[in-house]
């Protein structure tokens, strides 16, 4: 055991005094936190100066190291209030030069961004909803992707039909394809409610088609109406549609029923409206004709209803599928269709 004197001991509570005083001085003169941290680790780190004071003490008589060892505490705990109150001091002053630097009028007026709104076509495809919800319609979904099946069979156009013609499409696999309609929601609307009555939905969303013109796109948008109860007429049929155009077009425009052909209505009409871009005298958008058409429509065929399940003995439905884009050009008067694709702000803007 090491002989220590009563000096060692004097020595050790000088130098942490001195310590002391030093570090109280280096912390008031510190400009930046930065500097506070080095010397919060010159001083109380691991290796810090008073913590290797407080290691030497094993070196002292036992009764000797209290002394030593309060001053040292004692020493330590003023550091780290000097430390805490001259960072706290100092950090505002930093923000108050940063607030001071940064020059920012708040009183001067906002940036405003142009606000974004819906694609014409779609704006169209609401309001016919919104009709058509009005009169006691659900809206009902189905996939774009389409089998066979529900595109054609089930719709009384079986595999060799010559009316599939019309609709040529984009085949994924041979039984599998892009629909060309929305009436396969029709099928898959009654297939899921069958035999419930009365079944009102219409089916809004994109077709494709081999086709491509001023009023053909190979993408297109459809609402598929179908309505099936107990004894539905012709007559129902006309006058829903009627309604519709009126809330749609006001009295302006003219209408016909046109006697057609459909495989899955029978008897099937189509729908033409007077073409509001030339007035009737005809012009490109109606192929000359003065007429647009904007819908094909029938009374469901037997043999679509019996194949999804409905007795058509016992019950009658009308069905109708009309094209977005023509009734939005008819709308706003636009003469090629494909302007709705182009995205081209200039004409988008318009609407
Ligand atoms: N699906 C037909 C077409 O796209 C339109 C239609 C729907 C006709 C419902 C009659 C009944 O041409």
């Amino acid at each position: 055991m090491l002989f220590i004197s009563i000096d060692e001991v004097k020595y050790m509570l000088a130098k942490i005094e001195a310590i002391r005083r030093t570090a109280l001085e280096k912390v008031a003169a510190a400009s930046s936190s930065e500097e506070l941290e080095s010397l919060r680790v010159k001083y109380l780190g691991k290796k810090g100066e008073l913590t290797q004071v407080l290691r030497g003490m094993g070196a002292l008589q036992p009764e000797e190291r209290p002394r030593v060892g309060q001053k040292a505490n004692q020493v330590r705990e003023e550091l780290e209030a000097a430390l805490q109150e001259a960072k706290t001091a100092l950090a505002r002053r930093e923000q108050a030069a940063r607030l001071a630097a940064e020059k920012i009028d708040v009183t001067l007026p906002g940036r405003p961004f142009r606000r974004g709104y819906r694609h014409p076509l779609y704006q169209i495809l609401n309001e016919i909803k919104d009709i058509f919800i009005g009169l006691g319609f659900d809206v009902a979904e189905g996939p774009e992707v389409e089998s066979d099946y529900y595109n054609f069979e089930a719709l009384n156009l079986p595999k060799m039909h010559p009316a599939r013609d019309m609709q040529d499409s984009f085949y994924i696999t041979s039984e599998v394809l892009l629909r060309t309609h929305t009436s396969p929601v029709q099928v898959r609307v009654m297939e899921a409610r069958r035999p419930e009555i009365p079944v009102r939905i219409i089916a809004p969303g994109k077709v494709y088609r081999r086709d491509d013109d001023a009023t053909h796109s190979p993408m297109f948008h459809q609402v598929e109406g179908l309505l099936i109860d107990e004894r539905v007429t012709f007559g129902e049929l006309k006058g829903t549609l009627m309604a519709f155009i009126k809330q749609m077009f006001g009295e302006k425009l003219q209408v016909r029923f046109r006697p057609s052909y459909f495989p899955f209505t029978e008897p099937s009409a189509e729908v033409d409206m007077s073409c509001g871009n030339c007035d009737g005298s005809g012009c490109r958008v109606c192929s000359y004709t003065g007429w647009l058409e904007i819908l094909g429509c029938g009374m469901v065929h037997p043999r679509v209803l019996s194949m999804s399940g409905y007795d058509p003995e016992k019950v009658s439905g009308y069905a109708f599928g009309m094209g977005v884009e023509r009734i939005a050009m008819l709308k706003y008067g636009i003469d090629d269709l494909r302007l709705f694709y182009e995205n081209d702000l200039r004409f988008l803007r318009q609407f």
